[in-house]
């Protein structure tokens, strides 16, 4: 095994421009040279000896670690972060959104905290659907009638309250002064906000906030959100109720009675966060033992990753400029999403065979259907038949019928590890960038979580193409699948590893990556985030690939028998947002030395995140 020190001595000696991979890190594998990163990437994670936070952006990094400095621990900085980041990503920070944390305390106890929005009770299966029997697909995407019940108020209470040690109103500190005082928009916010401004200008509400009343804003202007600063406010002193039964919800609702929408003053006061049992998993590699703590349903990805892990446990893997090893990965990722789509659903409606699916003797049966000398079409490959080793399949379990979804572009993950080693993992989501791109009076945008049901079963409607199946229809009090897949691993008993990214269906996949980069590749933990991305999700049958891939790993691909989009595929329906968006996901992850402890903050370089740490 190479050393720490070793590894960094050996990346200053690859050629300028190649991937920093300090191989045999983490799991004593050697791995071949990588892809080259762009220029102007990090090739080090921030090391820090305490806590570390790492978010998409430095103030809501920033925030975090004030929490911790000032005694908190890592819940308290992750409620404090996901507050802080509401006020400065409102593309996905959110309080008017929902989301999922995955906890691993220093003690060992994990838990799963599950505050996905809800389908209002007035929601229908075919709410989306016009007379004439065609999908309106705005109508699930933009504006009031896109609006679930939001889950993250009461998320990040509950969070709070079990396993924090401050009040509300420490943990909401730093939000509120971000809202009050404002904070300078960069570059990065002016040049979205401008993007997403045909959707925020149909909202007066939204053009007055985030476009300046009409006039923009440009990098350096201030952005204060005195609205905003209030409702926090009001949470930070009466708590979540005040957000579900509270002025807040009167304002909610009511602008919601005028303008359309079906969310109604009970659904909020209805609503309710969920503790899950989080999903775990055992691997051997690299001489270590690993374990991998995930996202259970309605999270599709903790499963899906599962699966694929077990798939992968007996493949060996080179690296990602290797061809074999991307088809490899590429194969078993079609087979999980077939799975995904045939089986995963709201838990609380629908049986799901979770053991099954994350069975090593299932996966066996599963990668046995993998020629390594061919690709296998889509069009062949169905979902498996799930279960547990030494028992036949549960007849009552069968695949669902699936259809396919739409996704939006926008959702944000964090890590948050402290110095008493408890992590946080943390996924929230408005759904789309912006989500309806409707702020309501209460000064917050409002999620388009609806879309993330099957919005028309049994046909295609989607920007993304995903397919999913019936059992996610829409339905009152139910929860949207998702792909947001917090995770955490372990090596040898301790903590290794915190990681998760937003990106739609490709969560799953890169996320999956991050894992493999750290666990299987032993990659540093800023390369395993630089790593160039590929994804795979069974139907549309192609494989998608970062443009950092050279033409000659296309080229390869394609002599293989893959369809391959290089670069970020072009979906007309997504517009210049598909054109501009040639990276995959932004995992924001945290590493931690397996020699010193020290926590390496890796933050995602394709859209500038921020890793802070003390
Ligand atoms: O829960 C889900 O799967 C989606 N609402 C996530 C959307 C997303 O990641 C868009 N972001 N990039």
């Amino acid at each position: 095994m190479i050393s720490h020190q070793k590894a960094i001595l050996l990346s200053c000696l690859i050629i300028a421009g190649f991937l920093s991979l300090q191989a045999g890190s983490q799991s004593g594998q050697k791995v071949g040279a990588q892809n080259d990163i762009p220029k102007g990437w990090p090739k080090q994670a921030v090391r820090a000896a305490h806590g570390m936070v790492v978010t998409d952006e430095e103030l809501g990094s920033q925030a975090g670690v004030e929490i911790l400095k000032r005694g908190g621990n890592a819940v308290d900085a992750a409620v404090a972060t996901a507050f802080a980041l509401a006020v400065v990503e409102p593309a996905a920070g959110n309080i008017g959104g929902g989301g999922f944390m995955l906890i691993r305390l220093a003690d060992g106890k994990t838990t799963f905290l599950d505050y996905r929005e809800t389908a209002p009770g007035k929601a229908t299966r075919d709410m989306y659907i016009g007379k004439d029997g065609k999908l309106d697909e705005e109508a699930s995407v933009i504006g009031y009638r896109s609006v679930a019940v939001p889950g993250t108020v009461a998320g990040l209470e509950l969070a709070l309250k079990t396993y924090g040690t401050m009040k509300l109103a420490e943990a909401t500190a730093p939000a509120i002064r971000l809202a009050e005082e404002g904070f300078v928009v960069s570059e990065k916010l002016a040049a979205e906000l401008e993007e997403e401004s045909p959707g925020l200008q149909t909202f007066p509400t939204s053009k007055r906030i985030f476009l300046n009343g009409g006039q923009h804003f440009k990098a350096g202007d201030k952005l204060k959100q005195p609205e905003l600063a209030a409702t926090l406010k009001r949470i930070a002193e009466k708590g979540a109720s005040e957000f579900y039964r509270g002025e807040t919800a009167h304002l909610l609702a009511d602008e919601m009675a005028k303008n359309g929408g079906i969310l109604l003053l009970d659904d909020l006061a209805n609503y309710k966060p969920k503790v899950r049992e989080g999903l775990h998993a055992k691997y051997d590699s690299g001489g270590h033992s690993w374990e991998v703590l995930a996202a259970p349903p309605p999270s599709s990805g903790g499963v899906a990753i599962i699966e694929a892990l077990n798939m992968l446990k007996d493949v060996p893997l080179k690296g990602w400029n290797d061809p074999q090893s991307v088809q490899m990965v590429a194969e078993t990722m079609r087979r999980v999403f077939a799975d995904r789509a045939a089986y995963l659903a709201d838990p609380d409606y629908t049986k799901i065979p979770v053991a099954g699916l994350t069975d090593p003797c299932y996966a066996k049966e599963r990668a046995a259907t993998i020629d390594p000398a061919k690709v296998t079409p889509s069009k062949t490959v169905t979902a498996g038949t799930p279960h547990t080793c030494g028992a036949s399949a549960n007849p009552d379990i069968v695949p669902h019928l699936v259809a396919s979804r739409v996704e939006g572009p926008h959702t944000t993950h964090f890590s948050v590890v402290d110095a008493a080693g408890n992590a946080v993992a943390s996924t929230y989501t408005l759904n789309a960038s912006y989500g309806s791109h409707v702020t309501c009076a209460a000064g917050f945008l409002l999620n388009d979580e609806m879309d993330d049901f099957t919005t028309q079963p049994g046909a295609p409607n989607s920007l993304y193409e995903l397919m999913q199946s019936d059992a996610n229809a829409i339905a009152p009090g139910h929860r949207p699948l998702s792909s947001m897949t917090p995770t955490i691993l372990l090596r040898d008993g301790k903590l290794s590893f915190v990681t998760g990214s937003p990106g739609g269906p490709t969560i799953i996949s890169v996320t999956l990556l991050s894992v493999l980069n750290w666990m299987r590749l032993g990659m540093d933990a800023q390369a395993a985030i630089n790593a160039p991305r590929f994804h795979h999700q069974w139907f549309p049958d192609r494989i998608r690939m970062e443009a950092e891939f050279p033409l000659s790993m296309e080229q390869a691909l394609r002599a293989r028998g893959y369809e391959v989009e290089r670069g970020w595929y072009y979906t007309p329906s997504l517009g210049s947002e598909a054109k501009l968006s040639k990276h995959m996901g932004l995992v924001n992850a945290i590493g931690i030395d397996a020699q010193t402890g020290d926590r390496l903050g890796a933050a995602d370089p394709r859209d500038q995140g921020s890793a802070v740490g003390y």
